[in-house]
């Protein structure tokens, strides 16, 4: 079983994110010893270009044309990236919320991976399917403010929503957020949001490992 984690935030151990996110990950290990975690720092990592020659290749994949045999050494480092993410099982993505949505290492992350034939291609009538099957997500975010259901801020959340949708388009339908909110209001506020999602965090840990003991 290999999860792989995707790091979003830059604030390493000071971020409210990643103390959720690790939370998740130790009660999983503590039950699942055996589990594989490859993590994948977006802002330490070198990520391939979403322009030149790798733009190219993308538009002729998309049109069933293969592509030109001298941009396949620049595709291979796409191809690489979307290797470890097809090989995983499970996908942790830590992410806090930046500008209402995801901080943009993880929209380019999301740019250089979503790639047709790989991710997702198309039916007889030209409608996109997801290819990635069989996966589970679990999206941990924190916010500033609070962006709950029945808050006057609720509307700006395109965050969550864009994360379902983007990765349900690849076909990860089973998808979890938990989101930690409000932050960045007052001290007392943060330190109970902070546990209640810590609490949520292992609970779905929790959930994972039955679930990969009987599987
Ligand atoms: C560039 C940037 C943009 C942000 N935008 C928002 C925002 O739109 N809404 C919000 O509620 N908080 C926003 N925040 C606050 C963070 O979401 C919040 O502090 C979060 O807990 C930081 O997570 P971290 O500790 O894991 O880095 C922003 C923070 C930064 C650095």
């Amino acid at each position: 079983m290999k999860l792989l984690h995707v790091v979003a935030s830059p604030r390493g151990t000071r971020s409210r994110t990643l103390t959720i996110a690790n939370a998740f990950l130790q009660q999983l290990q503590a039950k699942h010893p055996e589990l594989q975690v490859q993590t994948r720092d977006l802002f330490a990592a070198d990520l391939p270009p979403v322009d030149g020659q790798n733009m190219d290749s993308k538009y002729r994949l998309m049109v069933g044309r293969p592509i030109d045999p001298g941009h396949a050494e620049s595709w291979a480092h796409i191809e690489a990236l979307i290797a470890e993410f097809l090989e995983a099982d499970i996908y942790l993505v830590s992410a806090p919320m930046w500008n209402f949505s995801i901080p943009y290492v993880l929209k380019y992350y999301i740019d250089a991976i979503v790639q047709p034939r790989y991710l997702f291609g198309y039916d007889e009538h030209g409608v996109p399917v997801g290819l990635v099957h069989g996966k589970k997500m679990v999206c941990i975010t924190t916010r500033g403010g609070d962006y709950s259901l029945g808050t006057p801020m609720n509307a700006y959340d395109a965050q969550e929503s864009y994360l379902r949708q983007i990765f349900g388009f690849v076909g990860i339908t089973d998808l979890q957020c938990i989101n930690a909110q409000p932050m960045d209001l007052a001290p007392g506020t943060r330190a109970a949001a902070l546990e209640d999602a810590t609490r949520a965090a292992c609970l779905l840990a929790d959930q994972f490992a039955d679930a990969y003991s009987v599987a």
